[in-house]
């Protein structure tokens, strides 16, 4: 079997497969968020922003429920294959090229909701960036308005590998991803992260591996950082399971957390 490495990003399709299950569901839970928690102007449609929006399984889905959707990604191949299916579906969004750390949104846009779920803001490596990335997205965001911030937290003490498994299929591609996290480093803040995905496709299989860091944050690390960006207030906290009836506490019983961040 043929064995790959490469960043799975720049092979959009086989990530989009894999994640692409839960998107309905999240659509969802952003719009049930922004009832209960945004407070200011509310209308139907919103001016939404994604940082990092990858394969835009979000962008589309979110343009297709009817709302004003941009984004930008540091991954061209991501964007490409995100402007191609919204081309396709004849749905409008704008996407552009940019990083989370010093992004700029085109023509100054307000918006209403951003979100950034499933653990990227971690790709931020460290604080400076995460703090600017912050910042920069509560400017871009009308008062009132919300950011949906997913977050995998570290347990420093107990912390033990980790490994999550999907598995998917579209069009007669078939996915297995292996995600392995290695214990966390508390003095770099950082974990080795590595997914393996592998890959049937025309009757061949392959494997294909990247490996990358993600920054680290606990309980006290990510209150720490909130507290660098008082123009957002904890208004609550959910996990990655994305259901509003589901309120979880911002402290060390839970793992997977969603932030739910008001601009002030
Ligand atoms: C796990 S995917 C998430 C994509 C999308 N938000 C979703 O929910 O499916 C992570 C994305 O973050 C992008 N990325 C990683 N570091 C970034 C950075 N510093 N700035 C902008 N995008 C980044 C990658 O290119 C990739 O498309």
């Amino acid at each position: 079997m043929r064995k790959e490495t490469a960043d799975w990003y720049d092979t959009p399709l086989y990530y989009d497969i894999v994640f692409d299950t839960d998107t309905g569901q999240e659509a969802k839970f952003l719009e049930a968020v922004m009832a209960e928690y945004s407070t200011g102007k509310k209308s139907d449609a919103l001016r939404v922003l994604e940082p990092a929006c990858g394969s835009g399984r979000l962008v589309a889905e979110m343009a297709r429920r009817g709302h004003e959707v941009s984004g930008f990604d540091l991954n061209e191949n991501m964007l490409d294959y995100a402007q191609t299916r919204l081309m396709k579906r004849k749905l409008a969004a704008t996407l552009w090229f940019d990083r989370m750390e010093e992004f700029k949104v085109p023509a100054r846009r307000k918006f209403d909701l951003a979100h950034c779920l499933v653990s990227t803001f971690k790709y931020v490596l460290d604080e400076a960036g995460a703090v600017s990335h912050l910042r920069r997205v509560a400017g871009s965001l009308r008062t009132g308005g919300i950011y949906v911030l997913g977050i995998h937290l570290s347990d420093y003490k107990n912390g033990r590998a980790e490994h999550e498994r999907w598995v998917a299929q579209r069009d007669g591609i078939s996915v297995v991803c292996n995600t392995h996290t290695w214990p966390p480093d508390r003095r770099a803040r950082t974990e080795a992260m590595r997914t393996r995905l592998r890959i049937t496709r025309g009757g061949k299989t392959w494997t294909q591996e990247t490996r990358w860091r993600f920054r680290t944050y606990n309980v006290a690390e990510a209150r720490a950082l909130l507290r660098a960006v008082p123009e957002f207030k904890l208004v609550a906290c959910h996990d990655f399971r994305c259901e509003m009836s589901e309120m979880r506490k911002l402290d060390d019983n839970y793992a997977d957390v969603v932030l739910v961040l008001r601009r002030i």
